[in-house]
């Protein structure tokens, strides 16, 4: 095993069936040494600053019906709302005072925000705050409609590809939905400009570790600056209500993998992580990830937008939120930083 991580460090890949060999024996001592060599490896790229950026979830209305997710569009007992550009605003502007120079304005696939909606809502932030970056997370849109919003100003986007294997695509969303359309999306991103984020779940119904080795390489593929892993984690309310979750110790050990993989990649530790293990935060910047994301949406919404059960934090106001996880970042020698954080 050793030999493989020494090997991933130094190319930064592997063969398929060493990946696979990777993942299927990992083991306490496999862990600790990729853990070890991901930290190192992060430390020269980043020292020890971890980024943070502002999510603001502006709709829980979603057009779509993704197997998985707690606001798919057939759930009818989440409270749906959405969030004027006054409401955006003023997340913004707590987010300022708070330290943030990354805005993620993250939705549920919601025409009602057209490109003119967006485009005003996106020129007003960065005519605001012009020393803050902009990412949209806001689905799958047509060409002409990401390029209008690059051009209002937009930095960023993050759409998680969900899963690189064409039958695994399938048994996660509804036949409405299609990989190729979600990868096309992203080539698109990229082509226009955008620094661009995809990503998965860990432990998602029917995942095989072929699939996850599957997105290892398409990731390889697209080279993103940003890449999101999170547990899956099941929702009372979807068709996946009884499946088990993802695990924190996979999610971790392929947040290691990927930063040797791609050494300057911007890495979330990310929320699900945090829900399933109280310190999974913490324990994912040991891993490698250089990025978290609190939530500065208003406290009234925020049990809204329950994509999976269990979310955390959805309770405290923005402030709490930063200040705890400040503490906490400090705590494992780590600091979170007044700056964009490009890549
Ligand atoms: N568990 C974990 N992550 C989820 N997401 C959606 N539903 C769940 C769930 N049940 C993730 C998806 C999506 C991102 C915004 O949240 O990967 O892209």
């Amino acid at each position: 095993m050793r030999k493989i991580i020494e090997k991933l460090r130094e190319t930064g890949f592997l063969e398929k069936e060493e990946f696979i060999c990777l993942i299927e024996n990992r083991n306490k001592d496999s862990f600790e040494y990729m853990s070890f060599l991901a930290r190192e490896e992060r430390k020269k790229v980043f020292g020890n600053k971890v980024y943070i950026r502002g999510l603001i979830e502006f709709t829980n209305y979603c057009k779509n019906d993704c197997f998985y997710c707690g606001i798919r569009k057939s759930n009818t007992n989440v409270t749906r709302y959405r969030l004027t550009e006054e409401d955006i605003m003023e997340c913004c502007k707590q987010g300022y005072e708070l330290g943030f120079r990354t805005f993620v304005l993250q939705g549920g696939e919601d025409f009602h925000y057209n490109d003119d909606l967006l485009c005003g809502i996106v020129e007003n932030i960065k005519k605001s705050y012009a020393d803050c970056a902009l990412t949209l997370s806001v689905g799958e849109r047509s060409y002409a409609s990401y390029k209008r919003l690059f051009d209002c100003g937009a930095d960023r986007y993050l759409l998680r590809h969900e899963t690189a294997d064409d039958e695994h695509y399938r048994k996660l969303h509804p036949s409405d939905l299609s990989l190729e359309n979600r990868k096309e999306c992203l080539f698109n991103l990229k082509e226009i400009g955008y620094q661009v984020g995809c990503g998965f779940m860990v432990g998602s119904p029917y995942q095989t570790v072929e699939n996850i080795v599957g997105d290892l390489f398409f990731i390889k593929e697209l080279k993103p600056h940003m890449i999101g892993i999170g547990p899956f984690i099941s929702h009372c309310d979807t068709c996946f209500a009884e499946f088990k979750n993802g695990t924190a110790e996979l999610t971790l050990y392929l947040i290691s993998i990927l930063r040797l993989m791609f050494p300057r990649v911007l890495l979330p530790a990310t929320t699900a992580l945090g829900t399933l293990d109280p310190s999974g935060r913490e324990k994912g910047i040991l891993a490698g990830a250089n990025v978290v994301m609190p939530n500065l949406s208003p406290v009234s919404v925020r049990k809204k937008y329950s994509l999976y059960d269990n979310k955390i934090c959805t309770g405290d106001e923005a402030a709490e939120c930063v200040n705890s996880l400040k503490k906490s970042i400090e705590n494992i020698g780590y600091r979170i930083v007044v700056e964009r954080g490009d890549y």
